[in-house]
């Protein structure tokens, strides 16, 4: 089995997916590779990486999908982070896209990265002879990032803003805006590998879990942390009246939940193949984490 991913590896897979800066249209390139190379955990990545090695995985076909999902996710902070949604001006430690490009440059931004995240996943066709499982990576990747996923999430998160919220719809707003990214993740890195039907299933269910904890765990850190430690504001969930597991239930509580839904997803690891251990360690430090 190969070695786990260390944190230059993922950058340069990052690099070397991302687009050249050239042609008129230079402006939003540039914003693109801005946003993404701004720095970030590379979470998601990891995690189809590893994913992909626990099912014995080999080659390089999770490479264009693992640039995919970061832009994925990179477009999704870069539209929560705009006037009309979160209106946030600092981002991984720099000044968001649209505060640093223009509001408009960081719609287009945004749009860009999505779609760019399909050229280049796309790319996968052209490592493997498997273009089935590449396909079903395809449709996992769309589904999660859509209305049925990240973005349907982030519709209801901003049409309650402002509004009481009850505990399901509060789930259902975790379930879809952060966890469908980190289902996806878990279920790509397993179906590029050639997991079965059922492992992808239990894959899918660590992700909701992993998912709900670090929602949670981020709604925690924006009451309790500093702008320095997280490199984005402290008080944007207050400031834009959102509710949150902490507003619901307290700090105390909310901590609660993230390791009860922690414990879960390692308890979930048991229904898979091989060593699990790096997941176990990975899940134990998100639970805890401070950025
Ligand atoms: C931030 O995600 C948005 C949430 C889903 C809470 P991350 O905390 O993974 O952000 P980066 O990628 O490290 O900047
Ligand atoms: C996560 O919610 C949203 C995304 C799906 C992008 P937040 O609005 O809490 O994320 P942060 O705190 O701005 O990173
Ligand atoms: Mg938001
Ligand atoms: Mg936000
Ligand atoms: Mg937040």
């Amino acid at each position: 089995m190969n070695a786990e991913y260390s944190a230059e590896q993922i950058e340069q897979i990052l690099r070397k997916y991302l687009p050249p800066e050239e042609g008129y249209q230079r402006t939003v390139l540039e914003a693109m590779n801005y946003s993404v190379l701004a720095g970030g955990k590379r979470i998601r990545p990891r995690l189809m990486g590893e994913a992909f090695r626990l099912f014995g995985g080999e080659g390089d076909v999770v490479e264009p999908f693992m640039a995919a999902m970061e832009m994925i996710h990179t477009y999704s902070l870069v539209h929560d982070d705009l006037p009309a949604m979160d209106n946030d001006t600092l981002r991984r430690g720099k000044p968001t896209t649209w505060s640093k490009y223009g509001e408009d440059m960081g719609i287009l931004t945004g749009d860009c990265l999505l779609t760019y995240a399909f050229e280049t996943a796309a790319q996968a066709f052209s490592c493997t002879a498997d273009a089935a499982r590449v396909g079903q990576a395809l449709g996992i990747l769309a589904a999660k990032a859509g209305i049925y996923g990240m973005a349907g999430g982030q519709v209801v998160d901003v049409e309650k803003t402002g509004q009481p919220v009850t505990a399901e719809e509060l789930d259902f707003i975790y379930r879809l805006k952060t966890g469908a990214l980190l289902e996806a993740s878990l279920m790509i890195g397993a179906v590029l590998a050639g997991a079965d039907e059922k492992q992808t299933q239990v894959m899918e269910r660590i992700g909701t879990d992993v998912g709900l904890a670090f929602q949670i765990r981020d709604d925690i850190l924006d009451v309790v942390s500093s702008e320095e430690e997280l490199g984005k504001p402290i008080g944007s969930d207050e400031r834009n009246a959102k509710t949150t597991y902490v507003s619901l239930y307290g700090l105390e509580a909310a901590q609660r939940e993230v390791t009860r839904r922690s414990e879960e997803a390692v308890e979930l690891l048991q229904a898979l193949p091989g060593d699990t251990s790096f997941f176990r360690a990975f899940i134990e430090k998100l639970e805890k984490r401070n950025k």
